[in-house]
């Protein structure tokens, strides 16, 4: 049996992840939990999977919930601290690490060094600190397994094959819920309209990320650090039905691509017992029913954020980290109704050409630049406030 930590336990990923638990009781014990601020969820998840240890955001909420589990014997610790805390003291197999944005850096990196395999869904870390991350799990004997489903796909795509003969990554992006519009509907777009995803069901800040296209940017920069390929080695192609989920293509130009129904509980479960496949209980894909699959360049005039992905990497050092905490206060401000969709890639954009990056040579130079780029891409949006 492994025993587990979910950070993020009650986000998309995190429920996807104990409904796997759920299915497989007899494979895996939750023996931690974190969440932010839904103590709500987090209660009833406590009562359903009995974890040692919780953690929450706020010492508040940790307070409340311990009035709530009186009458269970759990742990619960709040803030950064406490997250962290749970993620490294505690004994588990495997970390899944699902909290969103930059606040799931500090609490993974914990992780690692405390020596745990990680599944990573939370790709922002690796944005902001991938040589660090990748560093740190190489010197504590650790594994870094992918979640997104497009680096699942490459990772399953590489199994068996040696990354020196790789010519290159292939993403797929599904183009997110706004990719039919014109520039000219783009300037109105609501948040509502733009958190209508196509084909997957996430949370809001990685289905504005995908609207606006900066969630491919950010996957570009993951998939850098998880495979240690070039940029330049990595390619973006638009692929509406989000079946085939990314390829690789070797230098005898054969391609090999991963394919399934968009349903995350494949590429977690594969994180959750690689090498080994669990039998779920998931609809077949059944390729002669679909017919047609497609395929398109990404439009760099309509949805900027793609190539910004690529220029952070280009410049190095603390620019990813920038751009990551620009795009996140950013998203949040559109989803407040306090900046127009368009907009995002403004502030990104000069939140950017303000930084002059630096070396990340500790955890507190990501610190330090996200700080910055908060405070900067604030101002930005403060600016443009309507
Ligand atoms: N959803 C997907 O299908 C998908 C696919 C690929 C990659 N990912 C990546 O996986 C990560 C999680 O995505 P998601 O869609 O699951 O997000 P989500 O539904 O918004 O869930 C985020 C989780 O993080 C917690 N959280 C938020 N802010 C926090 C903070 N400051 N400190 C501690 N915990 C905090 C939330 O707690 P509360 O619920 O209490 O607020 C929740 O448990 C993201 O990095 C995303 O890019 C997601």
């Amino acid at each position: 049996m492994k025993s587990i930590i979910i950070l993020g336990s009650t986000g998309s990923i995190g429920t996807n992840t104990l409904d796997i638990v759920q299915r497989f009781p007899d494979e895996f014990r939750v023996v931690g939990l974190t969440a932010g601020s839904n103590i709500d969820k987090l209660e009833e998840q406590i009562h359903r999977f009995r974890p040692k240890a919780v953690a929450v955001s706020t010492e508040s909420s940790a307070a409340l919930l311990r009035s709530r589990c009186a009458d269970i014997r759990v742990d619960i610790m709040s803030g950064e601290e406490g997250i962290s805390h749970v993620a490294s003291f505690l004994d588990a197999d495997l970390v899944i690490s699902a909290i969103v944005g930059a606040a799931g850096l500090v609490p993974t990196l914990s992780a690692i060094r405390s020596g745990k395999h990680i599944a990573l869904a939370n790709k922002e870390p690796m944005v902001m600190a991938g040589k660090l991350m990748q560093d740190e799990a190489r010197k504590h004997g650790v594994r870094i397994f992918p979640v997104d489903s497009e680096h699942s796909a490459i990772f399953q795509s590489l199994e068996g094959h040696r990354v020196e003969d790789v010519r290159r990554l292939l993403l797929t992006a599904s183009g997110g819920a706004l990719w039919t519009l014109t520039h000219e509907q783009l300037q109105d777009v609501t948040p509502e309209r733009a958190l209508q995803h196509p084909n997957w069901k996430m949370g809001s800040k990685i289905t504005i990320d995908s609207a606006t296209l900066m969630n491919k940017g950010l996957e570009v920069v993951e998939a850098r650090w998880l495979f240690d390929i070039p940029e330049s080695n990595i390619e973006v192609m638009v692929h509406r039905e989000s079946i085939i989920h990314s390829l690789v293509e070797y230098k005898d130009r054969s391609i090999i691509a991963q394919l399934g129904l968009p349903d995350m509980r494949t590429p977690i479960s594969y994180a959750m017992r690689y090498p080994a496949r669990m039998a779920l209980d998931l609809p077949s894909l059944e390729l002669t029913e679909i017919g047609q699959l497609s395929f398109c360049k990404p439009d760099h005039d309509r949805f900027p954020c793609l190539n910004l992905g690529y220029e952070s990497l280009r410049l190095g050092g603390t620019m990813p980290a920038t751009m990551n905490a620009a795009n996140e206060i950013a998203v949040e401000a559109f989803l407040n109704h306090g900046l127009r969709f368009v907009e995002i890639a403004q502030v990104i954009r000069s939140t950017m050409d303000a930084h002059t990056q630096q070396d990340i040579t500790c955890l507190e130079d990501a610190l330090e630049a996200d700080r910055w780029a908060r405070e900067k891409a604030e101002s930005l949006v403060h600016a443009l406030s309507h």
